[in-house]
């Protein structure tokens, strides 16, 4: 069918470190349609999380090209990369990376300050997503005040609050316990049900099986790439 919502050619990432260059990515090519549900696997330092940082428009290749929803991200500058974010992608971090002292509603609400709307419009909002994870009754909870399953519940309501086409989530059950992590890939299991395309790493095979594509990496290159 029609364009990929991502297509990456020939991505390379290397870092300057001193005199020396390290050579991450070496060369990725993959495409990605709307609706998917990938896992990106491979060993620690493959290069999970730097690719995931591009897909992201958190970083530029050092060459190569990336067209996001038939637009080449690959050479844009941040204030134009920043807008993308934040209307295109949703990110859940393993570390859940909340504000502290502040509410899950207004967490959840933040980014949609940068998207212009107003204070009433992001309230209801951002209490609509944290309805659709079950916190409801925890809207004025602050991160030190809820568990560790119910604070990636809140960074999924926020990853979700500007409606993005990709919600890209980095080791989202990697701080948690078995019980939880299952609890929350039934929330990935609904959130890709409702039509979002949903990237995530993790280092667990039960993780990765609820995916239906499983894509991974070893020494900055593509090993293998398998769709259920
Ligand atoms: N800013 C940077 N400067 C220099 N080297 C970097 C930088 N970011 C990442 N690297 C190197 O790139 C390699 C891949 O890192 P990356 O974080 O992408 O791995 P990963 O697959 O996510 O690993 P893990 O499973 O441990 O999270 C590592 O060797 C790392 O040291
Ligand atoms: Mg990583």
């Amino acid at each position: 069918m029609s364009n990929p919502l991502i297509k990456i050619t020939n991505i390379k990432r290397d870092f300057v470190l001193g005199n020396e260059i390290v050579y991450v990515l070496k060369g990725i090519d993959l495409e990605i349609n709307k609706g998917e549900y990938v896992a990106l696997m491979g060993p620690s330092g493959s290069g999970k999380s730097t690719l995931m940082n591009l897909l992201g428009c958190l970083d530029t290749p050092t060459s190569g090209t990336y067209i996001l929803n038939g637009k080449d991200v690959s050479k844009m500058k941040d204030d134009e990369l920043a807008e993308i974010r934040n209307k295109e992608i949703g990110f859940v971090f393993q570390t859940f990376n909340l504000l502290p002292r502040t509410t899950a509603l207004d967490n959840v609400a933040l980014p949609m300050i940068y998207a212009g709307y107003s204070k009433s419009e992001r309230s209801a909002r951002a209490a609509e997503v944290l309805t659709q994870v079950n916190l409801e009754d925890r809207m004025d909870h602050q991160p030190n005040q809820l568990s560790g399953g119910q604070r990636q519940r809140v960074a999924i309501a926020r990853a979700l609050v500007n409606k993005p086409s990709i919600i890209l989530a980095d080791e989202p059950t990697g701080n948690l316990d078995t019980k939880t992590s299952d609890e929350i890939m039934k929330l990935f299991n609904d959130i890709h049900a409702n039509g979002n395309t949903v990237i995530l790493v993790t280092h667990e095979e039960e993780i990765a099986a609820y995916a239906h594509r499983i894509i991974r990496l070893r020494d900055g290159m593509v090993e293998s790439d398998i769709k259920k």
